[in-house]
Parts: C-alpha cells; structure tokens; sequence
C-alpha cells in the first residue's frame, strides 16, 4: 500500500493551521503519519534538546529510546548531516541502535526549524525489510518544510 501524500499533506496543513508549538505539531505528525501507511510500525520524533543531543518526541508505537546522541544510530547521522536517511536492512547499518527487534528498515529526516537550524528528526520504522523508497523521503521532507520550515504555511 501506498500513501495518498497528498491527501496526507493537506489533511496535516488543515489540522495545523495556525500552530506554531512544536510539540503540538510534532504528536498531530506523529499520529497521522503513523496511521496513513500499514508500513510505519514506529513514527516519531526526536527533539534537539541540548547541543548535539536527540532527545525522544512525540511517537506512535511501542518504546522508543529516550537519548541518542549526535553521530550515533540512523537517527543521529540525520541530525549530524541534515540529510535523509534511508536504511533498507537496519543489521547492516554500522551502529544502528535497537530500541525494537521487530524493526527490519527505517526512514530518518531532519527538521529544520524557521530559522533553518536542525531542529529534531523524524524517524519512521518499519517491520518490512527496504520498506522506503526516496519518494517517501520527498513527500515527507514537503510536509515537514511546510509544517516547521521557513516559508511554510503558517509563517
Ligand atoms: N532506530 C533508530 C533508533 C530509534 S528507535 O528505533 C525508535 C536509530 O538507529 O537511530
């Protein structure tokens, strides 16, 4: 099954029309993003809380690790780069870190904030092995620039 990314994205922009807390933005994401694809068996952010430090947001799903620091995991080299990342086998990604056994791939994206610094990161988990594709990636990159970034739809 495929996501309706539009669909999705205009349902999100509707829901967060005028809302500027990231956190309030951060759960609505979380939970709409989660439910729009049988695929996300974990959706949820982690949040720059201190230099260098990903500390756990908003999700959907089982446990998530509360610390992850800059560098480490799948998670940490999307804030350390600012760039997408796209593991299809997560055995095979050198420190990737385990918070469910279950997770066999995953999709990582960094957020950036108004001012364009690296705000937190959406992690997006799935129990099915190469579950993403760099189409994911775009649309999910469109929403978060429309939902955080400079220029999206509430600034
Ligand atoms: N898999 C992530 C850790 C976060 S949890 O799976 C929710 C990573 O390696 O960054």
């Amino acid at each position: 099954m495929a996501v309706d990314y539009a669909d999705l994205a205009k349902t999100i922009a509707a829901l967060t029309e005028g809302e500027t807390d990231e956190v309030a933005l951060m759960a609505t994401l979380a939970c709409e993003i989660h439910h729009s694809d049988a695929r996300f068996d974990w959706t949820g952010f982690y949040r720059v809380t201190t230099p260098r430090v990903l500390k756990i947001g908003p999700y959907q799903g089982g446990h998530g690790c509360l610390v992850i620091p800059f560098g480490k995991g799948v998670c940490g080299t999307a804030a350390e780069t600012g760039e997408v990342q796209i593991v299809e086998d997560v055995e095979a990604f050198p420190g990737h870190i385990a918070c469910a056994a279950s997770t066999r791939s995953e999709i990582v994206l960094p957020v950036q904030g108004a001012s364009g610094q690296v705000i937190g990161v959406l992690d997006i988990d799935s129990n099915q092995p190469a579950a993403f594709t760099a189409a994911d990636g775009e649309a999910l990159g469109a929403i978060l620039r429309d939902v955080f970034g400079q220029g999206g739809h509430r600034r």
